[in-house]
């Protein structure tokens, strides 16, 4: 059902994001460091899986093929992140079309975890920062 009004949505043009070129840094890093890199970072590379630096996060990642990233897929799938909030089908379609495009991801831009029960302002602030 919520799939089913994402697609709608799409095909009206009401999300933006879905068409436009990803901006790694604005589109693709919060929602890593708001979901992923707590437990995927320099303090707990749960599974040996690091996404806060791109080197190792690439690792996890096949540019041009969204189907085939194990990062997008555990997503997808649910499995990632643990726990009853997972990514929003807008924040999947952003890893989908990140690494579609080529997953780029600028050299330096290292990412920092979030703890999203804590901050409340993530957006606002990676907003600032640009
Ligand atoms: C609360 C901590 C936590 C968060 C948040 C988290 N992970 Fe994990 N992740 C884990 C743990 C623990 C494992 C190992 C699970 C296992 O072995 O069954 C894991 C394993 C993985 C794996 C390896 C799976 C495999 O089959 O080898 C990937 C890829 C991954 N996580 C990606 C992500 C992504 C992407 C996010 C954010 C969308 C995320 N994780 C958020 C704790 C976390």
């Amino acid at each position: 059902m919520r799939l089913t009004l994402f697609a709608v949505l799409s095909l009206a043009g009401a999300a933006p994001v879905q068409t436009a070129k990803v901006n790694f840094v604005r589109d693709v890093k919060p929602i890593l460091e708001n979901n992923c890199v707590r437990c995927h970072g320099p303090d707990a590379a749960m599974r040996g899986i690091r996404l806060d630096r791109k080197e190792r996060a690439l690792m996890t990642v096949i540019p041009r093929k969204p189907d085939d990233s194990l990062l997008y897929n555990i997503a997808k799938i649910g499995a990632m992140p643990p726990g009853p909030k997972k990514l929003s089908p807008a924040e999947l379609e952003s890893l989908r079309q990140w690494i579609a495009q080529g997953a780029r991801w600028p050299n330096g831009v290292e990412l920092v975890g979030k703890n999203p029960f804590v901050t409340g302002v993530a957006a606002p602030a990676e907003t600032r920062r640009r």
